[in-house]
């Protein structure tokens, strides 16, 4: 796992480099500037740097004085480089002696008129092939508004190649939100690790590919980060061979309660994402009339019947012998007897419980009712969903997804799958794991119902947090793995499903 670091946490990952491994900023700020110019070489400029165009347009803090640095070697490189400083004066040391060090080797220092219009520069940025962005950094603490707003509106409609440094600037490095504006950049180099905002859904369209780059001081020297970004390793740590006496019910029996009359298809995707997963049996417990609809279409899948009344529970109970894990919700209904199965569930199954959809909605601004499941739940919210929940707008989620997920696994008692672009994984205990793979694809008709099912699946024989973080790394590779073959567009959840053996073998082969 990748550790992804909030503002406070980067700070202080500098000051215990400068301070107790007694690394110099200058340093610091050299090798940050170096690995970005590298980079830039290589990935915007296609490895031929002499010649080309690039504008540097740098701040007065130190994201101002990597900049510098990075037009210093770009110049050296051959690259026809002028670097603008946008205000008075460099307000930081080092930012002022790597300004001094550019003009020193020749290099062209404009300065920017925040009062003034922009002038020539405009037709300057015009003809650059590539733009750095070195305005702000972790530093920006309010939104970005008056002339600076206009400059980087001005960076937006260019057709050069947009590098940010560290954050595009305007970008909340904690949450990925834009403050007043923001560049919006083709790739980012961050310094030392991917900071949170760059692993959320906004802040990636900001970022666009992030490359980190090493500042000289080993990332395993400071452990404090807010979450971790999840690598194919992690995975296939988790995903034990099987023993050659592997038999179904080892494997594990996952029961699904899901599928009300009209959304039988729900249950189907679900208990297919789970055999496809490695369940070694699925069974849906659902309501009589889903049940025959179900018998007709379903080989491998086995069905329960449960009735609303008084025998619920006790229905419940038997289909629930022997199985290792629960997931409940898909189309399973709102009403009474829904609710009832799902809180029996809850208080009674010894086993893990995923909690998707429908059970979800029927805890609308209660989710301390699924601490009644003694740490074995795991829900599997979209920011809609969790907002409910939580008595919050989507919005409200999608502002702040790594302080949301953190707040409802606590109060839920639960593992918590905050679901969208990045999905993040919560535990209760204040662990955050972030996805790296999924893409577009996903966004289609089941695939939540494909990913609670793989979730119960894995629950079987993995611990309910690794199972809920190697889940949405496995649905989301299978994504991948579409669109390698296809498009970003036209998959459906069965394929999601149908992909996953796939990404087994590329993952366990
Ligand atoms: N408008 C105008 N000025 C702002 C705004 C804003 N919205 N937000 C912050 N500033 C000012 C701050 O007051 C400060 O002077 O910008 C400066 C901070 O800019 P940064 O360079 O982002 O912050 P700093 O802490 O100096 O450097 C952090 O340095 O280690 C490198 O690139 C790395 O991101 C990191 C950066």
């Amino acid at each position: 796992m990748i550790p992804v670091v909030s503002r406070v946490e980067m700070r202080a990952f500098d000051a215990h480099a400068i301070g107790a491994c007694k690394v110099p900023s200058l340093v610091l700020m050299e090798n940050a500037g170096r690995g970005a110019a590298e980079v830039i070489e290589r990935e915007a400029l296609g490895g031929r740097p002499r010649g080309k165009r690039v504008v540097v347009v740098c701040g007065t803090g130190n994201n101002g004085g990597d900049g510098f640095v990075v037009a210093r070697r770009l110049a050296s490189r051959g690259a026809i480089v002028e670097a603008w400083l946008v205000g008075e004066a460099p307000k930081t040391q080092d930012c002022q002696l790597n300004m001094d060090a550019f003009a020193g080797i020749g290099g062209r220092v404009g300065r920017v008129d925040l009062d003034g219009s922009l002038g020539g520069r405009r037709a300057v940025l015009g003809k650059a092939d590539v733009i750095v962005d070195a305005i702000f950094g972790t530093g920006l603490d309010r939104a970005i508004e008056g002339p600076l707003a206009r400059l980087i509106e001005v960076i937006n409609e260019m057709a050069a190649v947009k590098v940010a440094l560290d954050v595009p600037s305007g970008m909340n490095a904690d949450t990925g939100a834009t403050m007043g504006t923001a560049v919006i950049a083709d790739m980012t180099v961050s310094f030392a690790h991917p900071k949170l905002g760059h692993v959320t859904p906004h802040g990636a369209r900001l970022s666009g590919h992030v490359h980190v780059v090493d500042i000289g001081v080993p990332a395993s020297l400071w452990t404090a980060r807010s979450a971790d970004l999840l690598e194919a390793r992690d995975v296939r740590a988790v995903l034990l061979p099987r023993p050659i006496d592997a038999h179904k019910y080892r494997a594990g029996h996952v029961a699904v309660l899901a599928g009300s009359p009209g959304k039988v298809g729900a249950a189907l995707l679900c208990a297919h994402g789970a055999l496809r997963g490695g369940a070694g049996a699925a069974t849906i417990v659902t309501w009589p009339e889903s049940a025959t609809a179900l018998e007709s279409r379903v080989v491998e899948i086995m069905t329960a019947r449960i009735h609303e009344g008084s025998e619920l529970t006790d229905q419940i109970d038997a289909a629930l012998v022997h199985k290792r894990a629960v997931v409940m919700g898909p189309g399973f209904g709102t009403g009474d007897g829904a609710r009832a199965a799902v809180n029996h569930v809850l208080s009674t199954f010894p086993g893990t419980i995923v909690a998707d959809a429908d059970a979800l909605s029927l805890h609308a601004r209660a989710i301390e009712e699924f601490s009644a499941a003694g740490g074995r739940a795991i829900l599997t919210p979209h920011a809609g969903e969790l907002g409910r929940l939580l008595g919050m707008t989507s919005e409200e989620i999608e502002a702040d997804r790594f302080t949301a997920a953190r707040t409802a696994a606590a109060r839920a008692h639960a593992v918590v799958i905050l679901k969208g672009a990045h999905t993040v994984i919560a535990a209760p205990d204040g662990r955050v794991v972030v996805n790296s793979t999924g893409n577009a694809a996903l966004a289609t008709a089941g695939a939540g119902d494909v990913l609670a099912g793989l979730t119960g699946a894995l629950a079987c024989t993995l611990t309910p947090f690794e199972a809920a973080w190697a889940a949405v790394y496995l649905h989301g590779a299978s994504g991948d793995a579409w669109k390698e073959a296809n498009a970003d567009r036209g998959m459906t959840a069965s394929d999601i499903a149908d992909g996953l053996p796939g990404v087994y073998a590329s993952l366990l082969n």
